[in-house]
């Protein structure tokens, strides 16, 4: 039997692909992982988490392990609506979907809004696991470019200008990670939030907001493209992943009612009303202010190390931006194929993700290398950057 012959087109087409999460490194025991884009150990609120479960279990009993769950589910809603609220988004309970992560968010709007006649601009460097679902539904994937503040706007209306020029069909999506972008830590600028939102009204598309790290500001968050959206163009997509646990998968869309009716059509109840009812009562116990004000410390703490440990240990020749917020440090090192060099620093005892795995044209990220901050000590960041540094040094005299 040819089990292949079984399924459709699209589908034999996206399993010719590399597999998902092709891109993740095997990390050796012992190597420090700068790598990562989890969470510290320490940061990650396991003794509260345990008590959340404690109550739950003693006040609901069987309740949140149905099907149906546990009324808690829609407290998490209000929960997340105030959240929002408090960044400036003003949502209602219909406005809101809870997903299982915002990966799940990005795919169901893939769902629901792609298909192969549909063109997705996207940044480049991005997000690879958003790149791996937007492939799935079309080949039509237009990049444009980063700098230190984001995306860049004047080449996106350029790009829209040529399109439009050319009898080309406009994006039906711009899929973007404004703030404290993954992999390049980079925060979209004000003046440029409010371009994208000018061009969106102007070429008509729909905007992906990913906020996955909106949270994790060391001092303010900027306003949101979702703050800013008075026409319903923006789908805002949130996650609990990185400022509480990403095991949890807890993730949302905040969109106008018809995009969360059609979203909740696919999702239906393939979530997890366990972990929902878990996280809300969680969230009953802490103070999510002070959490946060916390965890902005601690990173930053982390991330002006990493920094540090680059002037000093990296060839001069070497550029990176200096995040804000997030999890993320994107360094260029001029004359190193970063993939090629990967064995050789897992040997010596350091994790890094290569550049080319968060391009659509791979060879654009050769010289690129993502450092995170979030997961390492300090003590291994400064290690760690001072071994890249030294297997840098040596991949050069090669
Ligand atoms: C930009 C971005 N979006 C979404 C996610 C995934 O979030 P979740 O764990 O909520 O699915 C990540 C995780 O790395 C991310 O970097």
């Amino acid at each position: 039997m040819n089990i292949e012959s079984f399924f459709p087109k699209d589908i034999r087409k996206a399993l010719s692909k590399e597999p998902p999460g092709s891109w993740m490194t095997a990390v050796p025991n012992g190597c420090i992982r700068l790598n990562s884009g989890y969470p510290a150990k320490e940061l990650v609120p396991s003794k509260e988490i345990k008590e959340a479960v404690s109550r739950l279990l003693y006040e609901e009993q069987d309740l949140p392990l149905h099907y149906l769950g546990s009324p808690r589910m829609d407290n998490l809603k209000g929960q997340i609506q105030e959240r929002l609220a408090s960044r400036g988004m003003n949502i209602s309970e219909e406005e809101l979907l809870i997903t299982a992560g915002a990966c799940q968010a990005i795919d169901l709007i893939a769902r629901i809004l792609l298909d192969e006649t549909a063109v997705v601009f996207v940044e480049a460097p991005t997000y690879m696991e958003a790149l791996e679902v937007f492939q799935n539904y079309t080949n039509q994937i237009i990049t444009i470019p980063i700098d230190k503040d984001g995306m860049q706007t004047a080449e996106l209306e350029k790009m829209l200008m040529e399109r439009k020029n050319e009898g080309l069909p406009n994006p039906r999506l711009l899929y973007t990670i404004p703030t404290f972008q993954n992999p390049t830590g980079t925060t979209l600028s004000q003046q440029r939030r409010e371009h994208i939102m000018q061009l969106a009204k102007e070429y008509d598309f729909l905007i992906l907001e990913d906020d996955a790290y909106g949270e994790l500001a060391f001092r303010e968050s900027p306003q949101t493209l979702k703050s800013l959206d008075t026409e319903s163009r923006v789908l805002h997509v949130g996650s609990l992943s990185k400022v509480v646990a990403p095991g949890m998968r807890i993730g949302w869309v905040a969109a106008a009612c018809q995009f969360i009716t059609s979203l909740y059509w696919f999702k239906k109840d393939l979530d997890h009303p366990f972990s929902q009812s878990i996280m809300s009562a969680y969230l009953e116990l802490v103070n999510f202010d002070q959490r946060t004000a916390v965890l902005a410390e601690k990173y930053e703490k982390k991330a002006t190390a990493l920094l540090n440990a680059l002037t000093k240990h990296f060839p001069d020749s070497a550029s990176w931006y200096h995040a804000a917020g997030g999890y993320f440090v994107w360094v260029k090192v001029p004359g190193v194929n970063t993939s090629e060099m990967l064995n050789q620093a897992l040997k010596a005892g350091v994790a890094y993700v290569p550049g080319q795995y968060f391009f659509l044209n791979q060879e654009d990220g050769t010289e690129y290398l993502r450092l995170s901050f979030s997961y390492a000590d300090v003590g291994e960041i400064e290690r760690g950057v001072e071994i890249l540094g030294e297997v840098i040094q040596s991949y050069l005299r090669k």
